[in-house]
């Protein structure tokens, strides 16, 4: 069974998926491993180390860009994404690029994959920030993993809670308390959520990933790089000069 959580976020990117991929695919590339705003390449970056070879597991995959970049490097891969539309995208990509992701349509807190199957797991901004019970989450991502495989997973950096999601000025004073741990829940008329994004401190993300039986061995917060000018959404220039907008947790089983 789903959680509300999972139902409303599957209903909001089942109906945002066509806008997102019109406004954010030329940047992510149809085979390019993007883990954020900011533009960390993981070409460059090398978060994940080897991947030739490896078994892979891509993470709410949206149109499974980072997935097919993998592919690219000799991975083994399979993908999943809670949204049947981004998956829709993911495969009108695979046949415009000549590359094949194989996805399949699940939720990140119960996974469809035997025990130790995967090398390496990674999730750029791809379900972690929507799930109500992250901890389930990170359950079955150990589960998943063989014993020494690698996690990374990047999401917004958790500072950015305190301030409005606003990409101008208004977006450099905080105006909420970051410790305030309350969803940021869209509603329909009759109340029912359409649309949920969690958040945790880097405290509660630091002792998820502890008591999952995960060690935690690398954090990135990047910075934003001089002369990148591109906007989304609330990470900007301006925001970026000041504030950071993003965390990539690398995690060992
Ligand atoms: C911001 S997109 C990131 C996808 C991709 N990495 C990108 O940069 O476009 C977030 C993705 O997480 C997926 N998602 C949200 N909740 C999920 C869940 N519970 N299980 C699996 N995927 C989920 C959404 O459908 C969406 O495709």
């Amino acid at each position: 069974m789903l959680s509300s959580s999972s139902r409303a976020n599957r209903w909001w990117w089942d109906g945002n998926a066509d806008d997102y991929q019109v406004e954010h695919g030329e940047f992510l590339g149809d085979a390019a491993f993007t883990w954020c705003p900011e533009g960390v390449d993981e070409a460059a970056a090398g978060l994940l180390g080897e991947v030739a070879g490896r078994e892979v597991l891509e993470m709410g995959c949206g149109a499974a860009q980072c997935a097919r970049w993998l592919v690219t490097r000799g991975a083994r891969v399979a993908a999943f994404d809670i949204s049947h539309r981004q998956l829709r995208h993911s495969q009108r990509i695979d046949l415009d690029a000549g590359v094949s992701v194989p996805v399949v349509q699940a939720d990140a807190e119960v996974l469809p994959f035997r025990d130790d199957a995967f090398d390496l797991a990674c999730s750029a901004f791809g379900a972690l920030p929507f799930v109500a019970d992250p901890q389930a989450v990170f359950r079955e991502v150990g589960r998943v993993l063989r014993p020494g495989g690698r996690f990374v997973f990047s999401v917004s950096h958790p500072i950015r809670w305190a301030f409005p999601d606003d990409p101008g000025p208004r977006g450099l004073t905080a105006d909420r308390s970051y410790f305030d741990r309350t969803p940021y829940t869209e509603r329909d008329e009759r109340g029912t959520p359409t649309y949920v994004e969690h958040h945790r401190t880097m405290g509660d993300w630091v002792s998820l990933i502890a008591a999952s039986g995960l060690r935690l061995t690398g954090l990135l917060e990047p910075e934003w790089p001089e002369g990148h000018e591109r906007v989304w959404g609330g990470w900007s220039p301006l925001r970026g000069r000041h504030l950071p907008g993003t965390a990539i947790f690398t995690c060992q089983n």
